[in-house]
């Protein structure tokens, strides 16, 4: 029997099947992220063979020093930055990812994400629930069409293709993008256009969205010099990694109205925000949530499980990075 340490509750049908496969469960008690020596300590205490760890846990050296029986680390998220998979490598550790069961779910909410900066919805919610609506007026709220315009993604991978294929089928945009490779379905299916460079992306588009994994050359890939390029009638739209932008350099941007909105499930110094940007009326804000449907948590639980159970059987698991 091997100890499955969890760094904080996830939805239980995964945990059940690391159960059944005769596993034990040891889920932190903590409802909240570990600190640093909360965790060593929990390491300590439960010298687990696998940990289920969250992208708001920090995995570097001294974790892995503090587990010497791991044999994988799954993360409970595509996005993997908040592990040293060098010091694991080192190690032979496995680390896992849950790619695609939350593609669709991400891709959504990001279209959603867009539609209500355009569309202004939470901003006349507020208008409206708050008494201040005195009836139809000609100028209330003015928004901005998407048919016909253009957005710019940036990452064309596994979820920039999603939204790309929903705003160019569903809204009738036209899709620019910005990738190392040239993608054959956004070339062929939704004659998108590749961009050599993030420049000519930024430089073109009404809608900017932001689809790469946070990598050092993608940290504050959108800094003051590059958002500048976009038009002032441009909004940016980021459900992947907060610094990604440089949000003091957007705060700005939005403040001097050299772009016309932004929506963000993500922040650079989660969950802080720059100091202005809860402030501005021409930006959405969600916490992070991007993935959370309650079909797409239970789907990555059940995938962290079946990564762990493979790992543990010394076999290679299904979404090893
Ligand atoms: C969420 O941000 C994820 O990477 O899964
Ligand atoms: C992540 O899943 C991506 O490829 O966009």
């Amino acid at each position: 029997m091997a100890t499955v340490f969890v760094t904080r509750e996830i939805p239980e049908s995964g945990l059940e099947k690391l159960r059944q496969a005769g596993h034990d469960v040891v889920v932190s008690e903590k409802d909240g992220v570990l600190t640093k020596s909360e965790f060593l300590a929990s390491l300590a205490a439960h010298n687990p063979d696998a940990i289920i760890s969250l992208l708001t846990d920090t995995i570097d050296a001294d974790v892995l020093e503090a587990a010497p029986r791991v044999q994988i680390i799954a993360n409970y998220a595509v996005g993997y930055n908040n592990i040293s998979v060098e010091d694991a490598k080192a190690r032979e550790i496995i680390v896992t990812n849950t790619p695609g069961v939350l593609t669709d779910t991400v891709a959504e909410h990001t279209i959603a994400l867009m539609l209500a900066i355009t569309s202004r919805i939470p901003e006349a919610d507020r208008y409206t629930r708050t008494g201040e609506y005195k009836g139809w007026a000609p100028m209330l709220f003015l928004g901005t069409d998407l048919k016909g315009k253009t957005l710019g993604v940036l990452g064309a991978g596994r979820i920039g293709s999603r939204v790309a294929e929903i705003a160019s089928k569903g809204l009738g945009m036209n899709i620019i993008y910005h990738d190392v490779k040239e993608n054959e379905f956004l070339n062929s299916e939704l004659h998108a256009q590749r961009k050599e460079a993030v420049e000519d992306v930024l430089r073109e588009s009404d809608v900017v969205t932001v689809h790469v994994p946070l990598l050092d050359s993608t940290r504050h890939l959108l800094d003051e010099a590059m958002i500048r390029l976009m038009k002032p009638s441009a909004y940016l739209i980021n459900s992947s990694r907060g610094p990604v932008i440089d949000e003091a350099a957007l705060v700005a941007a939005l403040q001097n109205r050299e772009i016309k909105g932004a929506a963000l499930d993500v922040f650079e110094h989660e969950p802080e925000m720059t100091p202005g940007l809860a402030d501005l009326e021409n930006v959405v804000i969600t916490p992070h949530i991007a993935s959370a449907t309650e079909e797409t948590r239970g789907k990555m639980s059940d995938m962290v499980a079946a990564n762990v159970i493979a790992a543990l059987a010394g076999n290679t698991p299904p979404n090893q990075v």
